[in-house]
């Protein structure tokens, strides 16, 4: 399994806190099965701006540190209209220096700039990846939005652990959604700490049970695969997520 969203660097966001800590979520990482990680630093103006030379050192030093671990370089942007500048300046990164590029938008209120900042990628030749959808307000709410977000270009990674509950009921219940309609492309463990990866395993056997094996290895392997050569990953129509008469969704 390749793992596409990660803090795995020290001192760079609110991810990793220490050389150790990078070290040792490295090793649970390769005990749970992963063999390669993307690290996907918070990129948010004001908070978190340490640019891609930085990390690229860190990441670096990390390999050399663990016998060569496959560590790729990327970020996870915070939704800003100067996103374009950003990855321009090399100040944020696309993953692995692909086409593709994650972002995540605010858990609680809408972006007015939202629709602006994916046609800015989309004219620029990017590929956007919206980091755990589930997570959001909007679409715990909402979760049709995700078709029409998909029907516009956009990639979806969610997070293993939303399916454990991690993140409350609703986003377990979204995601569940998400996953029966194969409205997910991609898997991701957004690992901030050390003992995480005991539980994305754990997270693994719930989705395993849930989606058929070709799917669980399109999300784990075969759609980062497809992502680092820098091929487009074509989407399938998926039968639509309907509103049930007690006011949810199926
Ligand atoms: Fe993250």
């Amino acid at each position: 399994m390749i793992d596409i969203h990660s803090h795995i660097l020290s001192e760079t966001d609110d991810g990793a806190v220490s050389l150790e800590d990078s070290l040792k979520i490295i090793q649970e990482a390769i005990e749970a099965g992963f063999t390669k990680i993307i690290s996907t630093s918070h990129y948010y103006e004001g908070r978190f701006e340490k640019d891609e030379y930085f990390r690229k050192e860190k990441i670096n030093n990390l390999r050399n540190m663990t016998g060569n671990f496959d560590l790729r370089i990327g970020s996870e942007i915070f939704a800003t209209p100067d996103i374009i500048e950003l990855l321009k300046e090399k100040k944020a990164s696309s993953i692995d220096n692909t086409r593709y590029v994650l972002f995540e938008i605010p858990f609680g209120n809408n972006v007015s700039f939202f629709n602006k900042m994916i046609d800015d990628l989309k004219r620029n030749n990017y590929l956007p990846i919206m980091a755990h959808p589930e997570r959001y307000e909007i679409v715990k709410n909402n979760p049709k939005l995700v078709e029409e977000w998909k029907h516009r270009g956009i990639y979806m990674q969610s997070n293993f652990e939303s399916i454990t509950g991690k993140y409350g009921k609703e986003s377990e219940e979204t995601v569940k959604l998400l996953l029966r309609h194969k409205l997910v492309d991609f898997l991701g463990s957004d690992v901030h700490r050390v003992g995480t990866y005991e539980k994305v395993s754990i997270a693994i056997d719930k989705i395993r049970k849930m989606v058929d094996e070709r799917y669980f290895i399109e999300l784990t392997q075969m759609n980062q695969e497809k992502l680092l050569r820098n091929e487009k990953i074509e989407v399938e129509d998926q039968e639509e997520i309907k509103k049930t008469i007690f006011g949810g969704y199926k």
